[in-house]
Protein backbone atom coordinates (compact mmCIF):
# COMPACT_ATOMS: atom_id res chain seq x y z
CA UNK A 1 0.00 0.00 0.00
CA UNK A 2 1.34 3.12 -1.05
CA UNK A 3 0.00 5.89 1.28
CA UNK A 4 -0.40 10.01 1.02
CA UNK A 5 -1.12 11.53 3.79
CA UNK A 6 -2.60 15.66 2.96
CA UNK A 7 -3.20 18.31 5.04
CA UNK A 8 -6.91 18.19 4.62
CA UNK A 9 -10.02 17.31 2.63
CA UNK A 10 -9.59 19.40 -0.03
CA UNK A 11 -5.69 18.33 -0.84
CA UNK A 12 -7.38 15.03 -0.68
CA UNK A 13 -9.38 15.67 -3.26
CA UNK A 14 -7.18 17.10 -5.61
CA UNK A 15 -4.67 14.29 -4.87
CA UNK A 16 -7.67 12.06 -5.94
CA UNK A 17 -8.87 13.49 -9.32
CA UNK A 18 -5.55 14.01 -9.83
CA UNK A 19 -4.84 10.23 -9.95
CA UNK A 20 -8.17 9.81 -11.80
CA UNK A 21 -7.12 12.23 -14.66
CA UNK A 22 -3.54 10.61 -14.80
CA UNK A 23 -5.42 7.31 -15.63
CA UNK A 24 -7.71 8.42 -18.22
CA UNK A 25 -4.77 10.62 -19.80
CA UNK A 26 -2.44 7.40 -20.26
CA UNK A 27 -5.18 5.21 -21.51
CA UNK A 28 -8.49 6.86 -22.60
CA UNK A 29 -10.57 3.62 -22.73
CA UNK A 30 -10.20 3.48 -18.90
CA UNK A 31 -12.62 1.22 -16.87
CA UNK A 32 -13.21 2.91 -13.73
CA UNK A 33 -15.26 1.90 -11.16
CA UNK A 34 -16.77 4.87 -8.98
CA UNK A 35 -17.56 5.10 -5.15
CA UNK A 36 -20.48 7.18 -4.03
CA UNK A 37 -20.78 8.64 0.03
CA UNK A 38 -19.34 12.10 0.80
CA UNK A 39 -16.09 11.82 0.63
CA UNK A 40 -15.80 11.34 -3.33
CA UNK A 41 -18.07 14.72 -3.91
CA UNK A 42 -14.79 17.09 -3.74
CA UNK A 43 -12.98 15.11 -6.55
CA UNK A 44 -16.05 14.57 -8.48
CA UNK A 45 -16.13 18.71 -8.30
CA UNK A 46 -12.59 18.71 -9.43
CA UNK A 47 -13.01 16.19 -12.17
CA UNK A 48 -16.30 18.47 -13.84
CA UNK A 49 -13.99 21.33 -13.46
CA UNK A 50 -11.00 19.47 -15.17
CA UNK A 51 -13.33 18.74 -18.03
CA UNK A 52 -14.89 22.12 -18.41
CA UNK A 53 -11.54 23.28 -18.48
CA UNK A 54 -10.53 20.58 -21.45
CA UNK A 55 -7.70 18.64 -18.89
CA UNK A 56 -9.85 15.66 -19.77
CA UNK A 57 -12.11 13.52 -21.76
CA UNK A 58 -14.54 10.86 -20.73
CA UNK A 59 -15.86 10.06 -24.08
CA UNK A 60 -14.14 6.80 -23.77
CA UNK A 61 -14.23 5.65 -20.22
CA UNK A 62 -16.48 2.98 -19.47
CA UNK A 63 -18.01 3.41 -15.74
CA UNK A 64 -18.98 0.95 -13.10
CA UNK A 65 -19.99 1.61 -9.49
CA UNK A 66 -19.29 -0.26 -6.32
CA UNK A 67 -22.80 -0.47 -5.05
CA UNK A 68 -26.67 -0.04 -5.20
CA UNK A 69 -29.15 0.18 -2.21
CA UNK A 70 -32.06 -2.31 -2.97
CA UNK A 71 -35.06 -1.89 -3.49
CA UNK A 72 -34.60 1.80 -5.09
CA UNK A 73 -35.67 3.23 -7.69
CA UNK A 74 -33.47 4.89 -10.01
CA UNK A 75 -35.26 8.55 -9.82
CA UNK A 76 -34.95 7.91 -6.16
CA UNK A 77 -32.68 11.19 -4.75
CA UNK A 78 -30.94 8.32 -2.18
CA UNK A 79 -30.49 6.10 -5.27
CA UNK A 80 -27.13 5.61 -6.26
CA UNK A 81 -28.09 6.25 -9.74
CA UNK A 82 -29.38 9.48 -8.78
CA UNK A 83 -25.97 10.98 -7.23
CA UNK A 84 -23.43 9.62 -9.77
CA UNK A 85 -25.92 11.65 -12.20
CA UNK A 86 -26.23 14.66 -10.19
CA UNK A 87 -22.53 14.75 -8.73
CA UNK A 88 -20.44 13.58 -11.52
CA UNK A 89 -22.17 11.49 -15.00
CA UNK A 90 -24.69 14.87 -16.03
CA UNK A 91 -21.46 17.45 -16.52
CA UNK A 92 -18.99 15.36 -18.30
CA UNK A 93 -19.01 13.88 -22.09
CA UNK A 94 -19.69 10.29 -20.49
CA UNK A 95 -21.45 8.34 -23.20
CA UNK A 96 -24.78 7.14 -21.26
CA UNK A 97 -23.27 3.36 -23.07
CA UNK A 98 -20.50 3.24 -21.41
CA UNK A 99 -22.17 3.79 -17.61
CA UNK A 100 -23.00 0.63 -15.57
CA UNK A 101 -24.74 1.08 -12.54
CA UNK A 102 -26.33 -1.96 -10.43
CA UNK A 103 -30.08 -2.02 -10.85
CA UNK A 104 -31.68 -1.37 -7.48
CA UNK A 105 -35.17 -1.46 -9.00
CA UNK A 106 -34.75 -5.25 -10.62
CA UNK A 107 -37.14 -7.94 -10.03
CA UNK A 108 -34.51 -10.60 -9.91
CA UNK A 109 -31.43 -9.37 -7.99
CA UNK A 110 -29.71 -12.44 -8.44
CA UNK A 111 -30.18 -12.47 -12.47
CA UNK A 112 -29.06 -8.51 -12.35
CA UNK A 113 -26.49 -9.46 -10.25
CA UNK A 114 -25.58 -12.45 -12.42
CA UNK A 115 -25.64 -10.12 -15.90
CA UNK A 116 -23.55 -7.04 -14.29
CA UNK A 117 -20.84 -10.19 -13.60
CA UNK A 118 -20.72 -10.93 -17.30
CA UNK A 119 -20.05 -7.22 -18.46
CA UNK A 120 -17.54 -6.31 -15.54
CA UNK A 121 -15.82 -9.65 -17.04
CA UNK A 122 -15.63 -7.75 -20.52
CA UNK A 123 -14.46 -4.63 -18.78
CA UNK A 124 -11.86 -5.64 -16.32
CA UNK A 125 -11.83 -2.96 -14.27
CA UNK A 126 -8.26 -0.17 -14.69
CA UNK A 127 -9.33 1.74 -11.45
CA UNK A 128 -11.47 0.97 -8.01
CA UNK A 129 -12.01 4.07 -6.58
CA UNK A 130 -13.07 3.03 -2.65
CA UNK A 131 -13.95 4.80 0.49
CA UNK A 132 -14.41 3.34 3.47
CA UNK A 133 -17.06 2.69 6.20
CA UNK A 134 -17.04 3.82 9.46
CA UNK A 135 -17.26 0.13 10.54
CA UNK A 136 -13.87 -1.35 7.67
CA UNK A 137 -16.33 -1.82 4.99
CA UNK A 138 -15.51 -1.31 1.42
CA UNK A 139 -18.52 -1.34 -1.03
CA UNK A 140 -21.15 -2.69 0.88
CA UNK A 141 -19.29 -5.29 1.74
CA UNK A 142 -19.57 -5.76 6.13
CA UNK A 143 -17.24 -7.10 8.24
CA UNK A 144 -17.87 -10.35 8.16
CA UNK A 145 -18.25 -10.52 4.06
CA UNK A 146 -16.43 -13.38 2.83
CA UNK A 147 -13.19 -11.88 0.50
CA UNK A 148 -14.04 -14.62 -2.40
CA UNK A 149 -17.34 -13.16 -3.21
CA UNK A 150 -17.66 -11.64 -6.25
CA UNK A 151 -21.25 -9.52 -6.67
CA UNK A 152 -24.28 -9.97 -4.80
CA UNK A 153 -27.47 -9.28 -2.55
CA UNK A 154 -26.11 -8.16 1.01
CA UNK A 155 -27.99 -6.90 4.26
CA UNK A 156 -26.43 -3.50 5.52
CA UNK A 157 -25.29 -3.29 9.48
CA UNK A 158 -27.20 -1.34 11.83
CA UNK A 159 -23.77 0.32 11.63
CA UNK A 160 -24.07 1.46 8.34
CA UNK A 161 -27.80 2.38 8.27
CA UNK A 162 -27.30 4.60 10.96
CA UNK A 163 -23.84 6.33 9.03
CA UNK A 164 -26.59 6.57 5.81
CA UNK A 165 -29.41 7.97 7.52
CA UNK A 166 -27.91 11.38 7.44
CA UNK A 167 -29.13 11.57 3.83
CA UNK A 168 -32.25 9.99 4.40
CA UNK A 169 -35.33 11.69 6.35
CA UNK A 170 -35.26 9.25 9.42
CA UNK A 171 -32.82 5.58 9.79
CA UNK A 172 -36.29 3.33 8.94
CA UNK A 173 -35.92 4.57 5.51
CA UNK A 174 -32.45 3.50 4.80
CA UNK A 175 -32.83 0.41 2.62
CA UNK A 176 -31.57 -2.39 4.49
CA UNK A 177 -30.13 -4.03 1.58
CA UNK A 178 -28.27 -3.21 -1.31
CA UNK A 179 -26.30 -5.21 -4.41
CA UNK A 180 -22.72 -5.00 -4.12
CA UNK A 181 -19.66 -5.76 -5.68
CA UNK A 182 -17.90 -8.47 -3.74
CA UNK A 183 -14.42 -7.99 -2.40
CA UNK A 184 -12.92 -10.51 -5.34
CA UNK A 185 -14.42 -8.14 -7.95
CA UNK A 186 -12.97 -4.78 -5.56
CA UNK A 187 -9.46 -6.89 -5.53
CA UNK A 188 -9.21 -7.90 -9.75
CA UNK A 189 -9.07 -4.03 -10.12
CA UNK A 190 -5.43 -3.33 -11.78
CA UNK A 191 -5.11 -0.25 -9.37
CA UNK A 192 -7.28 0.59 -6.10
CA UNK A 193 -7.50 4.45 -5.04
CA UNK A 194 -8.86 4.43 -1.18
CA UNK A 195 -10.03 8.11 0.06
CA UNK A 196 -10.68 8.62 3.45
CA UNK A 197 -11.04 11.86 5.29
CA UNK A 198 -12.21 13.13 9.00
CA UNK A 199 -12.01 12.03 12.80
CA UNK A 200 -14.48 9.13 12.11
CA UNK A 201 -12.56 7.15 9.74
CA UNK A 202 -9.85 6.81 12.23
CA UNK A 203 -9.91 3.39 13.72
CA UNK A 204 -10.93 1.96 10.36
CA UNK A 205 -7.85 3.31 8.89
CA UNK A 206 -6.15 1.84 11.43
CA UNK A 207 -7.78 -1.20 11.08
CA UNK A 208 -6.96 -1.34 7.33
CA UNK A 209 -3.43 -0.21 7.02
CA UNK A 210 -2.24 -1.96 10.85
CA UNK A 211 -4.49 -4.62 11.81
CA UNK A 212 -4.19 -8.73 10.38
CA UNK A 213 -5.82 -9.15 7.29
CA UNK A 214 -9.26 -10.24 8.76
CA UNK A 215 -12.67 -10.46 7.47
CA UNK A 216 -14.20 -8.83 10.26
CA UNK A 217 -12.58 -5.45 8.59
CA UNK A 218 -12.99 -5.72 4.93
CA UNK A 219 -10.65 -3.27 4.07
CA UNK A 220 -7.85 -4.73 5.72
CA UNK A 221 -7.57 -7.39 2.99
CA UNK A 222 -6.26 -4.24 0.71
CA UNK A 223 -2.39 -4.93 2.02
CA UNK A 224 -2.80 -7.43 -0.37
CA UNK A 225 -2.82 -5.37 -3.37
CA UNK A 226 0.13 -4.72 -5.80
CA UNK A 227 -1.08 -1.31 -6.45
CA UNK A 228 -3.40 0.59 -4.08
CA UNK A 229 -2.89 3.85 -3.06
CA UNK A 230 -4.12 5.65 0.02
CA UNK A 231 -5.05 8.88 0.09
CA UNK A 232 -5.94 10.48 3.33
CA UNK A 233 -6.37 13.16 5.20
CA UNK A 234 -4.33 14.39 8.85
CA UNK A 235 -7.51 13.39 10.48
CA UNK A 236 -7.84 10.00 9.50
CA UNK A 237 -4.44 9.10 9.65
CA UNK A 238 -4.08 10.28 13.13
CA UNK A 239 -3.66 6.99 14.34
CA UNK A 240 -1.31 5.56 11.77
CA UNK A 241 1.96 7.39 13.66
C1 LIG B 1 -20.19 3.94 -1.61
C2 LIG B 1 -19.59 2.84 -0.87
C3 LIG B 1 -19.26 2.93 0.57
C4 LIG B 1 -18.66 4.29 0.98
C5 LIG B 1 -18.38 4.30 2.47
C6 LIG B 1 -17.87 5.66 2.92
O1 LIG B 1 -20.39 3.59 -2.96
O2 LIG B 1 -19.42 1.83 -1.44
O3 LIG B 1 -18.38 1.90 0.90
O4 LIG B 1 -17.50 4.50 0.25
O5 LIG B 1 -19.53 4.00 3.18
O6 LIG B 1 -18.90 6.59 2.76
P1 LIG B 1 -18.68 8.14 3.02
O7 LIG B 1 -17.75 8.61 1.96
O8 LIG B 1 -20.04 8.75 2.88
O9 LIG B 1 -18.10 8.27 4.37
Amino acid sequence: MKIHITENYNSMSEKAASIIIKQIESKPKSVICFATGTTPLETYKLLINAYKNKKVDFSKVVSFNLDEYYPIQKKDKNSYFYYMHKNLFDHINISDENINILNGDCQDPELECLNHAKKIKKHPFDLVILGIGSNGHIGFNEPGSSFEKRIGIVNLTSNTIKDNARFFSSSSQVPKQALSLGIKTIMSGKKILVIASGKKKTNAVKDMVKGKINEKCPASILKKHKNCVLILDKDAASQLT
